[in-house]
């Protein structure tokens, strides 16, 4: 069996294991030398892997780039936006961006046409992404199945670099299918260095560890390529956000997650359901204080809704010290949420006109298997 599964359960946790097993440094080592980012400072962000050589472009004004994809899995949540507020960071660090909609990946390990898939990322993510503040006239987006001969070409030429035991080794599997997405997916992390796009440079993948055995074979696959020089992809390593019924945040699981989309009445009775470190009765809480770590309306808070360390540290002396309870915690995040909700919302009315018009003028889809 292979150590992760990307196409799996997503694992919650356990991550100083997944490090030392994998050789994901911490990001600590790094963190002065990045923008001053809640996801670093609270170390939602946890690791990476090659950064060195990205940070030294960047502070040498050398070109450097942030890639990143898109699997079209249902609704768009709170989960999600992790990746978008790492794109507009790196954006704002002035990395060039490639975003790749895996509608391959979709249609070979989900069972969805290219079609659902395509309508899923436009309508669901795209559309979330330019209403958090992306800006698509600045980036290299493209639909994998329409990313063109020399992506496919490449990303068909990888296999003569990796062998059939590195991949179940790595995948603990060698599924056609999945193989075909893996090598797509190399493509995609290795298209910023295509010489069309300007050739090596260093290039960082922020993603959560299920996506670590892509960076590893892509990385190899960098070093060994005949035909074109590839600087090694780099990685940084971000936590998984939790459910909000504890354990996994699942797109299956409408309770689990807060969509960007959801009403906001919804949205807010969530919350009220939400798994709380609470105490059992008013008197054990005054006493105890809350359960930080098991508390997914804090987790909500930290990784989304407050911005301000001092205000989250003050929230959570309170909350820890007993002298809050989880329905005052409750409230400040609905109310937080609410705000956050109807300026987005209103936002996406605007990004959906936009989205839709750039589709229209820069893709066509020919290909409807
Ligand atoms: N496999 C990724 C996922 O399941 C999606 C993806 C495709 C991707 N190409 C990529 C992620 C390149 C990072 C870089 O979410």
């Amino acid at each position: 069996m292979a150590d992760i599964d990307p196409w799996g359960d997503v694992e919650v946790g356990n991550y100083s294991e997944k490090m030392e097993k994998f050789g994901i440094e911490p990001i600590e080592e790094v963190a002065d030398r990045l923008p001053d980012h809640r996801f670093i400072r609270r170390g939602i962000i946890f690791g990476h892997r090659g950064l060195d050589d990205f940070l030294d472009a960047r502070e040498d004004d050398e070109e450097f780039a942030m890639m990143t994809g898109i699997m079209p899995s249902g609704v768009f949540h709170f989960g999600h936006k992790c990746v978008v507020d790492q794109i507009k960071m790196y954006q704002e660090m002035g990395a060039q961006v490639t975003i790749a909609a895996a509608d391959i990946e979709a249609y070979n390990t989900r069972d969805m046409s290219l079609e659902e898939a395509r309508k899923l990322v436009i309508e669901e993510y795209l559309t979330n992404y330019v209403a958090l503040g992306i800006d698509l006239e600045n980036v290299d987006f493209y639909f994998q199945s329409k990313a063109g001969n020399n992506h496919l070409a490449r990303a068909a030429t990888f296999g003569r670099y990796i062998t059939q035991n590195e991949m179940e080794a790595t995948y603990g599997s060698a599924e056609p299918g999945k193989m075909s997405a893996a090598q797509v997916q190399y493509a995609d992390i290795l298209r910023p260095q295509f010489p069309e796009n300007g050739g090596p440079k260093p290039v960082v993948v922020p993603v959560g560890v299920d996506q670590d055995p892509h960076i590893r074979l892509t990385r190899d696959v960098a070093s060994k390529y005949r035909d074109q020089d590839f600087m090694k992809p780099a990685s940084t390593y971000n936590k998984f956000m939790r459910g909000l019924q504890g354990g996994k945040m699942s797109s299956s699981k409408p309770k689990s997650y807060i969509a960007l989309t959801d009403d906001i009445e919804d949205a807010k009775e969530k919350i009220d359901q939400a798994k709380t470190g609470g105490q059992g009765s008013l008197e054990e809480h005054r006493e105890k204080g809350a359960d930080i770590e098991e508390d997914m309306v804090f987790e909500l808070l930290a990784y989304h809704l407050i911005e301000d360390d001092a205000e989250l540290a003050r929230i959570r002396e309170e909350y820890e010290s007993g002298e809050i309870l989880s329905g005052e915690l409750k409230q400040i995040a609905k109310d937080r949420l609410e705000e956050f909700l109807e300026e987005h919302q209103r936002k996406r009315e605007e990004a959906e006109k936009e989205v839709n018009q750039y589709i229209e003028e820069n893709f066509e889809f020919d290909i409807n298997p």
